[in-house]
């Protein structure tokens, strides 16, 4: 029966909840993770990543500029999220269940949800998949660098630096979008106002003047700064910190052409997570160098 194909709502965020655990659950045993060791098998995980992650989803749906589903027989198949802002098109989401994939459904939701036109630049998140490469591939969009999750216990450290770091709200906006538009090319106001109610943001100063902005708390990033050198002092930062609250992990997703942080952490005896995401676009943009993605890693 061929698929049908409408805009989502919040009123789907659940069944498109199920597609995306399902089908990263399948993805992680093709791509040779034991079952025992497979999160999206444990329904207590996957519990919590909804209870946990609820307002993230709410977030993309809420602004997203292209959601849609694929349904057969009444029920949610597929679906594709996708945000559009300073007109960069950026693919959140891309999730077909796995009896349902390679027939073409993913093909007619990314021509749906991720257009060519409308944009001055678009840019994935995606895994290594061969099915979703191949898509993205055949939608325009390159590899232009891999993201590795970093991770370590975070232990004592200092790293003396003139960075003055200062705790900041939404009265940083136009900071935040001034640095953004430095380093990435492009401002987010919405992802910013979703982050800044997620976790606590940080502006870095050198001279009175914003070099940089960091969130840390509840997870890590995304982090910007104008001067990459600036990275050991303030991830050393983040990790005291971490150490102080008492907490088990520290990690955060990595552009690997981030050489000042990549060389910082992995120092430090930081582990790479044994999973492959590519940062891919349709023109190189953005100073990836001077930057550590959001977590989890649904938009950069
Ligand atoms: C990625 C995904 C959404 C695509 O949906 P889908 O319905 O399977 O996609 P389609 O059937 O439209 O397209 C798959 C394409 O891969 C191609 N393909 C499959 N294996 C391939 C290979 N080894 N080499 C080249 N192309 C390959 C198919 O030929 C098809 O292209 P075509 O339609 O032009 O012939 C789906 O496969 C999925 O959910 N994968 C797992 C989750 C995931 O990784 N999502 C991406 C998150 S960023």
């Amino acid at each position: 029966m061929d698929p049908t194909f409408r805009p989502g709502t919040l009123d789907d965020l659940d069944a498109a909840y199920e597609v995306f655990t399902r089908t990263t659950a399948d993805l992680e045993r093709r791509t040779g993770t034991p079952d025992a060791e497979n999160d999206w098998l444990d329904p207590a995980f996957v519990a919590a990543f909804w209870r946990r992650r609820r307002p993230l989803f709410e977030h993309l749906t809420v602004h997203a500029n292209g959601f849609w589903v694929a349904e057969r027989r009444g029920r949610i198949v597929g679906y594709a999220r996708a945000s559009c802002q300073d007109g960069v098109r950026e693919l959140n989401e891309f999730f077909v269940l796995p009896e349902h994939q390679n027939g073409g459904i993913g093909r007619d939701l990314l021509a749906r949800a991720f257009p060519t036109g409308g944009a001055r630049r678009r840019a994935v998140i995606g895994t290594t998949d061969v099915r979703a490469l191949a898509r993205y591939l055949k939608a325009g969009v390159y590899p232009r660098f891999p993201i590795y999750a970093l991770s370590g216990t975070p232990r004592p450290i200092e790293i003396a630096t003139d960075l003055a770091a200062a705790a900041a709200g939404t009265e940083a906006i136009d900071a935040l979008r001034e640095i953004d538009r430095a380093v990435l090319g492009f401002a987010r106001d919405a992802d910013h106002a979703f982050l800044l109610r997620e976790r606590p943001v940080r502006l870095f100063r050198r001279a009175g003047r914003v070099v940089g902005y960091g969130y840390f708390g509840r997870g890590t990033g995304p982090i910007a700064l104008l001067d990459p050198a600036d990275f050991p002092a303030v991830l050393a930062r983040g990790e005291a910190e971490a150490a102080a609250r008492g907490e088990e992990e520290f990690g955060m997703n990595v552009p690997l052409v981030n050489r000042d942080a990549v060389d910082h952490l992995l120092g430090r005896g930081f582990r790479l997570e044994d999973f492959t995401v590519l940062f891919l676009s349709d023109e190189a943009f953005g100073r990836f160098e001077h930057y550590i993605v959001s977590t989890p890693d649904f938009f950069v």
